[in-house]
């Protein structure tokens, strides 16, 4: 049977996020310059955010680029900046062929101008698209989103807007980024890393998490399904019993 007919459609992860790492070492082993490493991670994207639209996996969710990356050489930071907009340019109609409406989290004025426009440009376009939510993570850090969060409902706390006693996990939920995400059901890591890299850390409290030695620019369909599948042989209990989950 086709791998992905193996997969049970039904218990399919709503919410996927991916730590797409390996691209600098992908390019290494080939004897390449790591541009060449991102240039063809981009490919991967398309592939992976393809085939999840595919099997209708609602919410997808893409760490492109994290607060610590600010401080890579700045030739690459231009670079990781150049290809991200060159492929919202370019991919504008795949997400638009395939319903996809474009999102970003992450400290976005942040952002160089150019890229910051055309990202705005893209989600605006894409607004109304309802088969998947595609996330991008862009000078994304989580601890700079709890900072943020924080910060804003302290302010609502000392202009009597919110009440202390008020606050619970649906008010913080309600000021992340993420806010209109539900909670990532599976987190993918490629390249060997086992690290977590300061990517939402609240929204990731009950994922199951997934690493694999695959580089992310050789990250395939075959990769994704295996993951998927490795997903859904999983028991996942939310603290509470095998016994309880059964009846
Ligand atoms: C990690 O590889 C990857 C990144 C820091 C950036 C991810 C970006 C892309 C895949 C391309 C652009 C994205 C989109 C959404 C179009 P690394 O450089 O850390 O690899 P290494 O650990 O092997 O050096």
């Amino acid at each position: 049977m086709a791998q992905q007919d193996q997969l049970d459609k039904k218990t399919l992860p709503k919410h996927l996020a991916i730590i797409m790492d390996g691209n600098g070492r992908w390019a290494k082993q080939q004897g390449l310059l790591r541009a060449l490493g991102h240039e063809n991670g981009t490919k991967s994207v398309r592939v992976v955010v393809e085939a999840c639209a595919e099997l209708n996996i609602p919410f997808l969710t893409l760490y492109a680029f994290s607060t610590e990356n600010w401080n890579r050489p700045k030739r690459e930071v231009e670079l990781l900046m150049k290809l991200l907009v060159s492929s919202l340019k370019k991919e504008i109609k795949t997400l638009q062929d395939n319903e996809i409406k474009l999102t970003a989290i992450g400290n976005l004025d942040t952002l160089p101008k150019k890229v910051y426009k055309e990202l705005l440009e893209v989600i605006d376009k894409t607004k109304d698209n309802t088969n998947m939510t595609l996330t991008l993570a862009l000078s994304y850090g989580s601890r700079e989103e709890l900072v943020k969060t924080v910060k804003e409902i302290s302010l609502k706390v000392k202009n009597n807007l919110i009440s202390r006693d008020a606050i619970d996990e649906s008010v913080i939920n309600n000021h992340l980024y993420t806010r209109n995400l539900p909670d990532v059901d599976l987190l993918i890591r490629t390249s060997g890393e086992q690290r977590i890299s300061n990517f939402l850390l609240w929204q990731l409290a009950y994922a199951e998490l997934y690493f694999t030695d695959t580089l992310w620019p050789d990250f395939t369909k075959t990769h994704l399904f295996e993951a998927l599948l490795n997903y859904q042989n999983r028991e996942r209990r939310f603290g509470k019993t095998s016994e309880q989950l059964k009846r």
